[in-house]
């Protein structure tokens, strides 16, 4: 597996300072996720797409958004022109899924689908050749700082599975209550991308905090 990527959930920083928020952990994360919600799909709010291009033109660090809204193909415009790399969306809230990865990709982006922790790996059988990265919801969508739902590692175990049989190079994304001990369970699952909010933007030092957990996943390899 190629090596495992931190994606810093902006969800868990203090949305007073944002930009001196990714600051903190812009030397050590090898992305940065914005968690998108309309209080519709899940029940909270947080930002746009104007708060993704603002914050976009100040970082290096590749920008996912995951996309936790009801009708999703009204803002794959907005979140392309905000400068998404990828954009994220749930399969539960699309009834045209592969018209939406079309659309998506004719933007030059990566296309990742989402899947709560109750939806079954088969409903992506038909989609799986067509995306950049699948991401399984570890915890229910709506909030940080939930708690690892451990009955998700044999579906990521599978998902894994599937990826080699059919010899397909997607990335496999785990999102939700993900922290030093749940990073290697996961990552031993086969998760090769790591969501993580609360236990980086939650410690006194989110940068020590990031490369602690690359470090605990390079020696499991040792
Ligand atoms: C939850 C979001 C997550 C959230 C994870 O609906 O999709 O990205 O920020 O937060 P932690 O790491 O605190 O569980
Ligand atoms: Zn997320």
């Amino acid at each position: 597996m190629d090596k495992v990527k931190i994606a810093s959930s902006v969800l868990a920083a203090d949305f007073g300072c944002l930009y001196e928020e990714i600051r903190k952990v812009e030397k050590e994360a090898d992305l940065l996720h914005f968690d998108i919600m309309d209080g519709h799909f899940v029940p909270n709010i947080t930002f746009g797409p104007e708060v993704v291009a603002s914050l976009r033109e100040k970082t290096s660090l590749p920008v996912e958004v995951h996309l936790m809204v009801d009708n999703p193909q009204q803002w794959i415009e907005p979140f392309a022109q905000a400068g998404s790399d990828t954009v994220i969306f749930h399969l539960e809230t699309s009834f045209h899924a592969y018209r939406l990865i079309t659309s998506i990709k004719e933007k030059g982006i990566k296309v990742g689908v989402a899947l709560n922790p109750s939806t079954s790996l088969e409903n992506l059988k038909y989609i799986l050749s067509q995306l950049d990265m699948v991401l399984l919801m570890t915890v229910n969508p709506g909030f940080g700082g939930q708690t690892f739902l451990s009955e998700c590692l044999p579906k990521i175990r599978d998902l894994r599975q599937i990826c080699r049989e059919r010899e397909l190079f997607f990335d496999i994304e785990v999102d939700g209550g993900i922290n030093q001990q749940t990073a290697l369970e996961a990552v031993e699952a086969g998760a090769n991308i790591l969501v993580v909010g609360t236990a980086i933007f939650g410690m006194v030092n989110p940068q020590k905090a990031v490369r602690k957990l690359k470090e605990i996943i390079l020696k499991r390899k040792e």
